[in-house]
């Protein structure tokens, strides 16, 4: 039997409209627009892709967007100038840098240097201290996403065995915090696993949520998935893939592809997670709540 999908895109879009509603609200209540600044330091050309959707995003949702373009050359000094200069605008709530940075530039001593009242991201050393101890200022957004599409599809968590899949700052070290917090959307029985874990394969099958965050194309095979269980996959991957085209002729194309072999996985696993259109589209949604929930703290503050 195929799996059913966890639809992320129609998630996010609905979460979105909540958000949109909720910002309407608080414009008119307190007469303050939220806005979120994002820096953008070179060319990469996935980063450029992800920040004009955060862009677009803001303000699809009545919020203000404000963006920082530098070029590769900047350095970690003009950087650090550019961050305390938002840091101490109080129109600006919420504060972006996308990542990764470019060589050269001292990734640590930037995130160190944002606000933690701003850090929408949840990468500052306090807003991660928070998060473990479990009083989350803010909730990294790719983890926030989807601990909400597990919640909004019904999908148990509490006492369920879920394997992470990736021990990054941004997604596998956060989503375990998550998933092991107490309530809704937690109280799992969390096992995070990476490179060097030994007999991963058979790690992965215990799990009856797995969540793949490798960053390895089509990783997680059948084989390694119980029955029935739910996978989430946060992979982005772009493969050389070869085809036959309508006149008969081969040619090779760009795919992009999760880090789960979706075709295989899809016939073992009860709910999947597709790329694209699964976890992606939230990761911009939570970003937007949090630049939402920065505005109403900062404001609340200055009252
Ligand atoms: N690069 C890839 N994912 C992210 C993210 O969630 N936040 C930032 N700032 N950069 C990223």
């Amino acid at each position: 039997m195929s799996a059913q999908i966890l639809d992320g895109k129609a998630t996010a879009e609905k979460i979105r409209e909540e958000i949109k509603d909720d910002v309407s609200r608080f414009v008119a209540q307190t007469g303050v627009q939220p806005a979120l600044a994002v820096v953008l330091v070179g060319d990469n050309p996935a980063s450029q892709v992800y920040v004009r959707n955060k862009e677009t995003a803001c303000v699809k949702a009545g919020m203000k967007s404000l963006m920082f373009r530098l070029n590769a050359e900047t350095t970690s000094d003009a950087l650090c100038d550019l961050i305390e200069k938002l840091n101490k605008d109080d129109s600006v709530h919420g504060i972006l840098v996308q990542l990764p940075l470019p060589k050269g530039i001292d990734e640590k001593r930037i995130l160190d240097l944002i606000d933690p009242q701003k850090d929408v991201d949840a990468f500052h050393p306090e807003n991660v201290g928070l998060l473990s101890q479990g009083r989350p200022r803010f909730l990294p957004c790719t983890p926030y996403g989807i601990q909400q599409l597990l919640i909004r599809y019904n999908i148990e968590t509490k006492g369920k065995r879920v394997v992470v899949i990736g021990r990054s700052d941004i997604v596998g070290k956060p989503m375990g915090l998550l998933l092991l917090q107490k309530g809704l959307g937690g109280d799992a029985t969390v096992t995070v696993c990476h490179s060097r874990t030994d007999n991963l394969a058979d790690v992965v099958k215990e799990a009856d949520i797995v969540v793949a965050a490798i960053g390895k194309a089509q990783f997680v095979t059948a084989d390694m998935i119980k029955p029935g269980a739910v996978v989430v996959d946060v992979g982005m991957n772009r493969i050389q893939k070869e085809i036959v085209d309508e006149n008969g002729e081969r040619k090779t194309v760009s795919k992009l592809v999760g880090d789960v072999d979706f075709d295989a996985v899809k016939e073992v696993a009860s709910w999947i997670t597709p790329v694209p259109g699964g976890v992606g589209p939230l990761t911009v949604t939570m970003l937007l709540l949090n630049t939402l929930n920065a505005a109403r703290r900062l404001v609340a503050d200055a009252q």
